[in-house]
């Protein structure tokens, strides 16, 4: 017994003058397995308890794990001075400096366009409109004939035409085949909805048309709606896009699926220094073509136009966002300029 605790006492001294030795995480790991590894001096001690007398061999195993837990705690104090001399070391090596303003984070924003469609959205959902999404590919059926245009008629000059080379199927002209799309999922129930999408037309590029616009196209159908409800409409419409003093002007016009057919104008502020330009000295601006719909375009969705009547408006929100903005190319648009689209 004599014996053995003398190691145990000199284990333990020679343990801690080695731990307060150790000067990084390598020498600290080197010293770990010495002293506590599977043939490491710890072990070895508790070995010997089996070569004591049996009276003998409880006190030893409570010295040997006093020894053991004294030398462990030792060593965890021992390991968080390396870790903090180290972090201290690698801070003073390559200094940080602090008073630097951060980096920021450069956040993107919605492409101008998206901002006035959402606005537009959010003016008829409070009107209780439902947004309906329609195909930019069409058939030729639903695109021209079922709104009313047989083939060869005059009234398709109205759009020049990009046709896919299937025959019969093209690229939506406007939004109003969306009208027919709606028409069949919903005959014969009321209906209040908008749709919005891309269209395109054959035109020759300038700062006011593009091949690729959008257009938002409303339907509403119902009893007894009636050309009222059509300009009660597009008014609040107006009023909350451009402004509550906003008035609202209706002129006969044609399209051969909305019988009667109007454009719709509103007034544009004289102190506007483009007023005149805007509105080649009119004071009124066109914001879009509208109507009730035509009996024969009720019959092909599948509404019974004794029963059922409504009124379609198709509008271009590009334009609305060039007079909201005072953009003068509406080019800019799929330009993909940042410098334009950063503005917004
Ligand atoms: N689709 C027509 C156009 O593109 C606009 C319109 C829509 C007119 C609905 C009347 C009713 O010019």
């Amino acid at each position: 017994m004599a014996d053995a605790s003398t190691d145990l006492a000199l284990l333990e001294s020679t343990a801690t003058t080695e731990l307060k030795d150790c000067a990084d995480e390598l020498s600290l790991r080197a010293w770990n397995t010495k002293y506590f590894g599977d043939k490491g001096e710890m072990n070895t001690a508790l070995k010997a308890l089996g070569t004591l007398p049996k009276d003998q061999r409880p006190a030893y195993g409570q010295a040997v794990n006093a020894v053991k837990q004294r030398l462990i705690s030792a060593k965890d104090q021992k390991e968080a001075e390396i870790k903090e001399q180290a972090l201290l070391a690698s801070l003073s090596a390559n200094p940080i400096d602090v008073t630097l303003p951060g980096r920021a984070v450069s956040a993107g924003n919605l492409h101008v366009a998206t901002k006035v469609m959402r606005e537009i959205y959010s003016i008829f959902a409070d009107m209780g409109f439902q947004i309906f999404r329609s195909r930019e590919v069409e058939d030729d059926q639903t695109n021209f004939e079922l709104l009313n245009m047989p083939p060869h008629h005059p009234a398709r000059d109205m759009w020049d035409t990009f046709h896919t080379t299937t025959p019969g199927v093209l690229l939506r002209t406007h939004t109003s085949p969306g009208q027919i799309h709606v028409m069949k999922q919903f005959a014969p129930n009321p209906v209040r909805a908008v749709l919005p999408g891309m269209c395109y037309r054959h035109e020759a590029v300038s700062t006011r048309s593009e091949i690729q616009f959008e257009q938002v196209e409303g339907l509403v159908l119902g009893p007894n709606v009636t050309m009222a409800d059509l300009k009660g409409t597009i008014t609040a419409f107006a009023r909350r896009l451009f402004g509550q003093e906003r008035q609202v002007r209706i002129r006969s016009s044609y399209f051969p699926f909305t019988e009667p057919s109007i454009e719709v104008d509103i007034d544009w502020p004289k102190e506007d220094p483009n007023a005149d330009r805007l509105t080649k000295g009119t004071g009124w601006l066109e914001i879009m073509g509208a109507g009730m719909v035509h009996p024969t375009v009720l019959r092909n969705g599948g509404y019974d136009p004794d029963q059922i009547s409504g009124f379609a408006f198709g509008m271009g929100p590009q334009r609305i966002t060039m007079l909201k903005y005072a953009i003068d190319d509406i080019r800019q648009f799929w330009k993909n300029d940042l410098r334009f689209l950063r503005q917004f």
